[in-house]
């Protein structure tokens, strides 16, 4: 089982994942077998998640690997199919964080060990169930829950957010700029599970909002268009006023990393309706309960006891 997309991952498995997390948190540990590994292929910058993985192998039990994607051979033309195969046959689980999804599922085809989504273009599935888990630790429950994603809704974030978050009972609302399209692909996914509005009127659309969750308006890769972006965006930034449009202490969250003072205010992000902080830091326990879900998955495959 790899976790390439949120899919990948039905409502049954977020819960044991979330119920895995519960109990770490509750102070359980839990353990691979020693000498576990787990790679970190990334063509891509990242502070959060990169640490984040290579802690939790590390209170797993296990020993995390990273390799920059930029010295290994693939970037002297070594195929993506050759590389997986290769590494797979050393680690036993691999995060990978790809430019394009494509090119993941390409790699997890040849891959024998599980592999995991660390972002890709389009989707960042373990962002998006630590997310959810920190929302449902705030809130108490995630049935129900109103979403409300402003700014890119087309980024890999709110994609992996409205497809796992709809699996899970929440409700979603996509604010963005008129004319700009959320991925139809991904609204369609998300709609087979639950509801998924799309406005372009902050005011109207936040008003039963429970949470406010942005992202960058240039996402990784998008630099060439950053003029163009920081404009069309330029009205969805998440201030006190915006805030303001949705319910009394509506919780505000951003992936990180933050561009103060673009997508998001200073006071807002550092404010008590902040969860960002917190969403922060439970990457490192949803990505735990994730390799502990998907290494005890794997050894059912392999019919170990
Ligand atoms: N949120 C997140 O994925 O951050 P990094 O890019 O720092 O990993
Ligand atoms: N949408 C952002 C997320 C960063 C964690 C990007 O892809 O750059």
């Amino acid at each position: 089982m790899h976790f390439l997309s949120s899919n990948d991952f039905s409502k049954s498995d977020i819960e044991h994942v979330f119920s895995l997390a519960d109990r770490f948190l509750e102070g359980n540990y839990a353990f691979v077998d020693g000498g576990t590994t787990l790679a970190l292929l990334f063509e891509k910058p990242s502070t959060r998640t990169r640490v984040s993985f290579e802690t939790a192998m590390i209170q797993l039990g296990g020993v995390p690997i990273y390799i920059d994607a930029s010295t290994s051979q693939l970037s002297r033309g070594e195929s993506i199919g050759d590389t997986a195969r290769v590494l797979s046959s050393y680690v036993d689980m691999i995060a990978a964080r790809m430019h394009r999804q494509s090119d993941l599922a390409e790699f997890a085809k040849h891959s024998e060990a599980p592999v995991i989504n660390a972002l890709t273009d389009l989707e960042h599935p373990c962002q998006a169930l630590g997310d959810l888990y920190t929302i449902r630790e705030a809130k108490g429950r995630l049935d129900g829950i109103r979403i409300a994603f402003v700014g890119d809704i087309a980024a890999n974030t709110a994609n992996s957010l409205m497809v796992s978050g709809a699996r899970v009972g929440a409700e979603i609302v996509l604010v963005g700029p008129e004319g700009y399209k959320p991925n139809a692909g991904y609204v369609a996914m998300a709609r087979k599970e639950g509801e998924v509005m799309i406005s372009d009127d902050p005011r109207r659309s936040l008003k039963d909002a429970d949470v406010i969750y942005t992202d960058t308006f240039v996402s990784m890769g998008e630099e060439k268009e950053a003029g163009r972006r920081r404009k069309l965006f330029a009205d969805y930034q998440v201030n006190a006023r915006l805030v303001g449009y949705a319910k009394a202490g509506a919780a505000v969250m951003h992936c990180l990393p933050a561009h103060r003072g673009e997508e998001i205010t200073t006071d807002v992000l550092d404010g008590e309706q902040s969860l960002v902080w917190k969403q922060a830091k439970n990457k490192l326990l949803i990505e735990k309960a994730i390799m502990l879900y998907l290494y005890k998955n794997r050894r059912k495959e392999l019919g170990y006891p």
